[in-house]
């Protein structure tokens, strides 16, 4: 019997075999169990001698069965390593990976660009009251300046935001006088306007503020100059325009040169050679006033830019929509290596 199985064991190829022998003479219904079972039927003379063979023979059989159970994995393994070697040098297969919008890697670098000159970063609600949108910017109910920004209005005390400068009233009021604030709100806004090419009645501002003892206008003249340098370029040149908003006295709007072409083309720019990219302005009284600072101590400038417009320039986008229709073939021009 031992002699047959281990036969058995030796021609096995495969790992299954083995596993048969196992059953078929160790298992539970295996010649060896059938002997030893019937040992109660033998005398007492035989009990010990024919049970210490069947554990022999069961031994060397399973002994057997392990050690090539063991060659035959080995073996498995080693042909499993040369028939599965893999070519390293093919190609990979592309994997489509997403990347910031551009409107939001636009903001980010606007960030990136205050926070450097010490501007914190702060956020204000999208639902605003009437008050912050309005009245506390100098606006009171009725006054003519409020037409300019035509407001989604969701009860009679909340709207939409119409701009970021309630994030101005927001701040000021936060810190009621106590202390000097220099930040920077960007978010997005609303207007009832009808969609085009340039309008959208949804957009994104980035709105600044700086209130401290002594801020002049050249002060605000030169943070923006330096924004627009960095931003496009040191080639650029500013200019400011009077212009009129309730919030600040006096109010400017903001050109930069665009007769420079840059890596991704030229600026769409046409006649003059400048283009309007913000407002802004010396912090009015009133406002600041409201916001429980005491205009003879402090002053201070605030601005309000598009990012769109921004991103437009310097990219040469010529639809706002394309900002918001997020076709991936216009998005992915945009996502850094
Ligand atoms: N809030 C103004 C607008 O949306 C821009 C602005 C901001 C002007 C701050 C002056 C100061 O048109």
């Amino acid at each position: 019997l031992q002699a047959e199985a281990l036969t058995k064991v030796e021609e096995a190829i495969y790992l299954s075999d083995l596993q048969d022998i196992r059953v078929a003479y160790l298992g539970k219904k295996g010649p060896i169990t059938e002997v030893l079972r019937g040992m109660g039927k033998l005398s007492k003379e035989e009990r010990p001698v024919i049970g210490e063979l069947a554990n022999k023979v069961r031994e060397a059989i399973a002994t057997e069965l392990d050690a090539k159970k063991e060659r035959l994995e080995k073996e498995e393994l080693e042909k499993k390593l040369e028939t599965e070697t893999i070519d390293v040098t093919l190609p990979g297969r592309p994997v489509k990976v997403g990347g910031p919008h551009l409107l939001t890697s636009i903001v980010e670098e606007i960030e990136d660009l205050f926070i450097g000159m010490g501007f914190e970063v702060r956020e204000g609600p999208e639902v605003e009251t009437d008050y912050y949108n309005f009245e506390a910017l100098n606006l009171p109910k009725g006054h003519p300046a409020r037409d300019m920004q035509d407001s989604f209005y969701i009860t009679e005390e909340l709207l939409l935001r119409t701009h970021t400068s309630p994030v101005q009233a927001r701040t000021m009021g936060e810190y009621q006088g106590a202390k000097p604030v220099k930040m920077i709100c960007p978010g997005k806004v609303y207007r009832r306007d009808t969609d085009d090419a340039t309008h959208s009645h949804q957009f994104t501002q980035v709105e600044g503020l700086y209130v401290d003892k002594n801020v002049r206008m050249s002060d605000l003249k030169g943070v923006l100059n330096q924004f627009a340098k960095q931003f496009f370029g040191e080639d650029r040149e500013i200019r400011l325009r009077p212009s009129f908003f309730p919030f600040t006295e006096p109010s400017v709007e903001m050109d930069i040169s665009c007769k420079v072409c840059h890596g991704h083309g030229c600026s769409v720019c046409k006649g003059t050679g400048w283009i309007e990219i913000l407002g802004g302005g010396m912090v009015h009284p009133r406002v600041l006033e409201m916001a429980g600072y005491d205009p003879k101590e402090y002053n201070g400038f605030a601005f309000g830019m598009g990012p769109e417009r921004i991103a437009m320039l310097k990219y040469g986008v010529d639809d706002i929509r394309h900002f918001y229709t997020n076709d991936v073939r216009f998005l992915k021009q945009y996502h850094k290596a």
